[in-house]
């Protein structure tokens, strides 16, 4: 059997139907899993065929009674992947005129993140794993941006500490450089295509990321049995060049 193998395993993706969640989604399915994808709408395989070889269930994770629940109907599965995030632009600004859009980010990324490792957690098998998903604004803060910078930081600090609290379940986290997914479609066709022209000559790896290279890393999170408590940047070294954004 292959050592990234998932064949007999559950795994559910928060986040799973669209951009970095589903990549990680279609992996897991490649690698022999069953996948549940979680989010708050169930979309139909006649509107998104993709979404064939997963089951669906609904999720807000804003909502703590609701993750309960969703997990309590999962019952017993493997491992935990949460990718979802608030929309593009959402985040309120350090100087906004109230603090409305820090506290619903952090609500969505930081609280939403903890609430699906703590009403997952009684439902994880022995052997099984947890990630969670950030992003390169962790650790190179951009302005503007304090409340993602905050709410991923404190995302990958909670990482840590639930690699000893839940132990020997291991928990990890993803931190994504530039990814091209639907969360861009804020640019328009020109501007994505200019942007991904910038990361293909600027990052070490010399291409865009793809919601398959996520996928790729956390298939290796959930089969490898000796890593915990690790942050894994998968962003071509992006860490390691001047920002294109
Ligand atoms: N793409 C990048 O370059 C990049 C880089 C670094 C980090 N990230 C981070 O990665 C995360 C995902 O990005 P993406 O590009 O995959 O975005 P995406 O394509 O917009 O996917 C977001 C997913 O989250 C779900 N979702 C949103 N709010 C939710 C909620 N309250 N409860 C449950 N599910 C919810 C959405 O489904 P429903 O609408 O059905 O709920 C959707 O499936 C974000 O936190 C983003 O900041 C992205």
């Amino acid at each position: 059997m292959s050592p990234l193998s998932l064949a007999g395993k559950k795994v559910v993706v928060v986040g799973g139907k669209s951009g970095i969640g589903l990549g990680i989604a279609r992996a897991a399915h490649a690698a022999g899993a069953s996948v549940t994808v979680a989010s708050r709408r169930i979309t139909s395989v006649a509107e998104d065929p993709q979404l064939a070889d997963f089951e669906q269930i609904t999720l807000d994770i804003t909502d703590e009674a609701a993750v309960r629940q969703a997990f309590d109907t999962i019952g017993s599965f493997d491992h935990l992947v949460i990718t979802s995030g608030p929309a593009f632009g959402t985040w309120g600004t350090f100087m906004a005129a109230d603090m409305r859009g820090v506290r619903d980010y952090m609500e969505a990324k930081f609280m939403g993140s903890w609430a699906c490792a703590r009403y997952a957690a009684p439902h994880l098998r022995p052997g099984g794993s947890v990630t969670f998903l950030t992003g390169g604004t962790a650790a190179r803060p951009k302005l503007g941006l304090a409340a993602v910078v905050a709410a991923f930081a404190a995302v990958e600090s909670l990482s840590g500490s639930l690699a000893q609290e839940m132990a020997p379940t291991r928990v990890n986290t993803i931190r994504p450089g530039y990814i091209d997914t639907d969360l861009w479609s804020v640019l328009s066709d020109d501007e994505r295509v200019a942007l991904n022209e910038r990361v293909r000559t600027t990052f070490p790896a010399r291409h865009a990321g793809t919601t398959e290279d996520v996928g790729h890393a956390a298939v290796f999170l959930m089969t490898n049995r000796y890593v915990t408590g690790t942050v894994l940047e998968v962003s071509g070294g992006e860490n390691l060049v001047p920002s294109v954004f």
